[in-house]
């Protein structure tokens, strides 16, 4: 077994020794280390890659917590690695297997590092098998090991006697978890995430069900299937705010998501603005759900739901909603956009795109006072833009493509509007001045109309950034930095038509 932990730079090194928070030796600075803990930092020190030798006083007769001071940015309480309660080693570029930290260290150590509360791996190269000693350190509360290398699988034994758990942070690695069915965690998690890990079986994990206070799930992009049952919704009246089930191959039909008593008082991060629900790019189908006004961004897209908008739009349209960010693009949505109150205060984006929606754009819309982000392209969308669009003086982008929305060019626009497509409509008449007073406008699609006339001259003013770029950007907009410059679209959609 590889036991060599490299540091591949001085920096590094020092960076390395440094992030060793120790937190919290409680004991008595001035009494010397005990054997075992020297025996401890030497081994540690055996296992670093140390060209400059700065670790040098490590060794020898001398009270070993002198070693550390030595180094002016450790705290000398390293030195009681029995009391040692928090090891950070977050966002190094270690190198090496973790079966050296802890065979050679924790395991063989494990006396000294039983009271360890707070383990902090991410952000690393750590590679190997995660150690099944993990399971002993009993008063762990929260373990991260997210964005490394570790392979292999974790199963149940790892977590054996972790009854204290509370934060498991694990995504991003090539790992495997595995767990029986009738598996009983020994812990209540908060937090866990285990993005791009691989589950064992394949679908949502029954032991989720004992989880009574889940704030985060991330399960993205795990590779489970199969449908979610329906214990697993109580997530959100349990006081989950942060759910993602998002690039799975999770089906069947959603209920409407309640979060009785929500927040919960006790757990409630004021940094949190509402309820998160991701379970975009999953095989969903039946209708939209009905969600609780706690939820702040509602991300179904990229699946099978089918029905129309108007249960999701118009329930209890006289109860302000909470919603930010609603994105319902790219399922098989049908039906008219309802035109009912729409007591969305909040909400920025709203993203409908290719779908099956018919009918006219609802005046309603006007209620959507904090709108910045409109995507309806790829729908079936007709009869002429309600003028009461302006009213979203906050927009920012609309994108209209392909659609047979019809009439002459509005002229209307709010002088907010960055990104304009209105591109495979049926807009007809000549393209006016009003135009160029939209002097934020970087992109600007009219390709695919019965445009007639003349370009008006001042949009040499309006492309007088004009720069190149590529359309593939347009479909990803959702919030705009200012950074594109202007275009303007008005042939083919392979030909740009270039100005001047
Ligand atoms: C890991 O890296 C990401 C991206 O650089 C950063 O946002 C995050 O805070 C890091 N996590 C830790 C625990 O250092
Ligand atoms: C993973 O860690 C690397 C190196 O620290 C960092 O650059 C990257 O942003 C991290 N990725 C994530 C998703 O946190
Ligand atoms: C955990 O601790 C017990 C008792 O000290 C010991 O028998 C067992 O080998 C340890 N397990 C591991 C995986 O280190
Ligand atoms: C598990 O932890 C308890 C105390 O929390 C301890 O008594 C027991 O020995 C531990 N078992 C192992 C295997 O470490
Ligand atoms: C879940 O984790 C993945 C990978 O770290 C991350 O990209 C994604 O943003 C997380 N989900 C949410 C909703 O933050
Ligand atoms: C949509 O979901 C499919 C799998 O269901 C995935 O392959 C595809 O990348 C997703 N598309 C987007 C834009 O996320
Ligand atoms: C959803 O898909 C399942 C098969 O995955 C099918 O049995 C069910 O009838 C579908 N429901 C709806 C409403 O389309
Ligand atoms: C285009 O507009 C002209 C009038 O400007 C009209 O005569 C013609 O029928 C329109 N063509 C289509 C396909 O709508
Ligand atoms: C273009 O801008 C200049 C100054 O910014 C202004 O004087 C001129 O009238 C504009 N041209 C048109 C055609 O609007």
């Amino acid at each position: 077994m590889d036991r060599v932990m490299r540091v591949g730079s001085l920096v590094s090194f020092l960076l390395c020794i440094a992030s060793f928070t120790v937190s919290l030796c409680k004991g008595d600075l001035y009494v010397p280390c005990k054997e075992h803990e020297r025996q401890a930092l030497l081994l540690f020190k055996k296992d670093l890659d140390d060209p400059s030798n700065m670790l040098s006083s490590w060794g020898g007769a001398s009270d070993c917590c002198n070693w550390i001071s030595l180094e002016g940015e450790i705290p000398n309480s390293l030195g009681n690695l029995c009391k040692l309660t928090a090891i950070d080693l977050s966002s190094n570029n270690f190198l090496g297997r973790v079966s050296a930290i802890f065979k050679s260290h924790l395991s063989n150590q494990l006396e000294s590092f039983k009271n360890l509360r707070y383990l902090y791996l991410s952000n690393n190269s750590i590679s190997g098998l995660v150690p099944v000693s993990l399971g002993n350190l009993s008063l762990l509360e929260e373990l991260a090991i997210d964005n490394n290398s570790f392979e292999g699988v974790i199963s149940e034994v790892h977590f054996t006697n972790l009854t204290r758990l509370i934060n498991f942070f694990a995504n991003e690695n090539s790992l495997t978890l595995k767990t029986s069915p009738d598996w009983l965690p020994p812990f209540q998690l908060s937090i866990l995430t285990l993005s791009s890990l691989h589950l064992d079986p394949s679908k949502l994990p029954a032991w989720l069900k004992s989880q009574k206070h889940l704030s985060t799930l991330n399960m993205s992009n795990t590779g489970i299937s199969g449908t979610i049952p329906i214990w697993f919704w109580n997530i959100y009246s349990n006081g989950a705010y942060f759910v993602d089930l998002s690039r799975n191959q999770l089906s069947g039909e959603v209920p409407n998501i309640v979060s009785a008593n929500w927040p919960k008082q006790q757990r409630f991060d004021p940094q949190v603005s509402g309820i998160l629900i991701d379970l975009r790019s999953n095989q969903f189908n039946g209708s939209l759900p009905l969600v609780s006004s706690a939820v702040s961004t509602l991300d179904l897209s990229n699946s099978s739901f089918s029905g129309t908008l108007s249960h999701l739009l118009c329930d209890r349209s006289d109860v302000p909603k909470n919603l930010l960010v609603l994105h319902l693009g790219n399922n098989l949505l049908t039906g008219e956009i309802p035109d009912c109150r729409l007591h969305w205060p909040n909400l920025i984006v709203v993203n409908l795109e290719d779908n099956n929606l018919m009918g006219k754009i609802p005046s309603s819309i006007r209620d959507l006072l904090s709108l910045r982000s409109l995507h309806l392209r790829n729908n079936k969308l007709s009869g002429e833009l309600p003028v009461s669009l302006q009213n979203c003086e906050q927009l920012l982008l609309l994108d209209l493509g392909g659609n047979k929305v019809a009439g002459s060019f509005p002229i209307w626009f709010g002088q907010s509007l960055v990104v304009l497509s209105l591109r495979s409509n049926q807009f007809h008449g000549a393209i006016p001045y009003k135009l160029c007073s939209l002097t934020n406008l970087q992109i600007l699609d009219l390709a695919h109309n019965n445009i007639s006339g003349t370009i008006p001259r001042c949009f040499q003013n309006l492309s007088s950034m004009a720069n190149t770029f590529s359309s593939e950007g347009l479909t990803s907009i959702q919030f705009l930095d200012a950074s594109f410059s202007v275009l303007v679209f008005l042939g083919s959609p392979t030909q740009r038509l270039q100005f001047l």
